[in-house]
């Protein structure tokens, strides 16, 4: 999508789709100012009766949840846990992280070569998050198979797949969401300090609430993270700069902000005007969507230098792929911490990690691989 973000941003920084009957907004400045102003580019797309059936991402409309809702309902889904995704707060999660990373690579022992995105990249963000909410062991992997329906798309476009896919996805939906009000029961007494736990005392939620907190978590956490690890050892390998991140020549931190910017898992994001507002010139009235697209904000050559080049040192790196203002991911810091422990984890365990890239088969949707072989040695 590069080229045609670089063409738009130039020719048609503020356009509308009259195919997709939406707006489509491209240049960082403006993709900064339509999220951060959320009185007038609403996050509740509610009222229009959208059918987000097709997309995993815009599954997360379904429930009502933090991220589809303003403010003051915004502020009371959200202010119960975020003290808990501060990284002073997750810090103490490192060591048990690193456990969990060291099982699954227990898991390429014996073998030279694997798949990245299915034995690595999809399992841990799953296995991570299911740690953090106080999942059972007997039940992980019961919750994986849910948490990947969830995410799941269809093999092939067929109408066929795509119905099959949307059962297995509303029946994982619907089991999960009686485990975890099972769940939510049993903790009710708040003993422990898993997240099950947390929203299960949060008396300002409901019963449909704390489910729905549960489930975002997974929605919004697994496949994005799931991208991020992959376009981490996508990039390394395509720009050839594994060796120096392993040897911390290169600064790990800083590599993985290189990699949200330059690949970001979410390539767009959605807003719905409240009344009519201008925007760079353009009109635009009530009740449109308006897609902003991160993606390209994040090579806007106003903000970075050389913003088609993979810079792995840049700094400063302030990248929108987290997003921005009052829905600015809950889940950044636990992402980087994860992909910096996972990274870390693989280039010491490994002396040689060489990603195979010669039959890329990129998503759009969520911007990532759905194979990258790699040969370990
Ligand atoms: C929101 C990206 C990982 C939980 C967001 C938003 C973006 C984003 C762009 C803003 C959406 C909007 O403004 O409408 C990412 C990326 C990730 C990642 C690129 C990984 C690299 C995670 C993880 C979790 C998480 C690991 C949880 C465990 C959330 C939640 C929101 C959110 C709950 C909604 C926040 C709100 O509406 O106030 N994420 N995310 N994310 N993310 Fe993440």
């Amino acid at each position: 999508p590069f080229e045609w973000y670089a063409e738009m941003r130039s020719e048609a920084p503020v356009h509308y789709d009259e195919h997709r009957k939406t707006w489509d907004v491209f240049r960082y400045e403006d993709v900064d100012h339509v999220l951060r102003n959320y009185e007038q580019f609403s996050a509740d797309r509610s009222d229009r009766g959208d059918d987000p059936s097709d997309d995993a991402g815009s599954d997360m409309t379904v429930l009502k949840t933090m991220i589809s809702t303003d403010p003051p309902e915004h502020e009371r889904l959200r202010g119960f846990v975020n003290e808990r995704f501060q990284p002073g707060i997750l810090r103490d999660y490192r060591p048990r992280l690193e456990e969990l990373t060291d099982e699954l690579i227990d898991g390429f022992e014996d073998t030279d070569r694997f798949d990245f995105v299915e034995e690595f990249a999809v399992p841990f963000p799953v296995t991570v998050i299911a740690e953090l909410l106080g999942i059972p062991a007997e039940r992980r992997d019961q919750f994986r198979e849910w948490s990947n329906a969830l995410i799941a798309r269809p093999d092939d476009p067929s109408e066929e797949a795509v119905q099959r896919m949307r059962r297995q996805r509303e029946t994982a939906q619907r089991e999960m969401g009686q485990y975890f009000a099972k769940l939510l029961e049993e903790r009710r007494a708040g003993e422990g300090d898993d997240l099950v736990t947390l929203a299960a005392t949060a008396d300002e939620l409901n019963q449909q609430e704390k489910i729905g907190f549960c489930m975002i978590l997974l929605l919004a956490g697994n496949i994005t993270t799931t991208n991020l690890l992959t376009n981490a050892i996508w990039s390394f390998e395509e720009q050839g700069v594994m060796d120096a991140v392993q040897s911390g020549d290169i600064d790990r931190k800083r590599a993985i902000e290189e990699v949200l910017r330059y690949r970001s898992p979410i390539q767009e994001i959605q807003r719905v005007t409240t009344e009519n507002v201008e925007l760079s010139g353009h009109e635009i009235e009530a009740g449109e969507i308006v897609n902003v697209w991160v993606g390209a904000a994040n090579r806007d050559p106003d903000v970075f230098d050389e913003p088609e080049a993979f810079r792995p040192e840049r700094s400063p790196n302030q990248h929108l792929a987290f997003g921005k203002g009052i829905h600015y991911c809950l889940g950044a810091p636990l992402a980087r911490l994860e992909a910096d422990i996972a990274l870390d984890r693989l280039l010491t365990r490994f002396d040689r990690l060489d990603g195979d890239l010669s039959e890329l088969r990129p998503i759009s949707s969520h911007y990532g691989l759905r194979s990258l072989p790699c040969r370990i040695a």
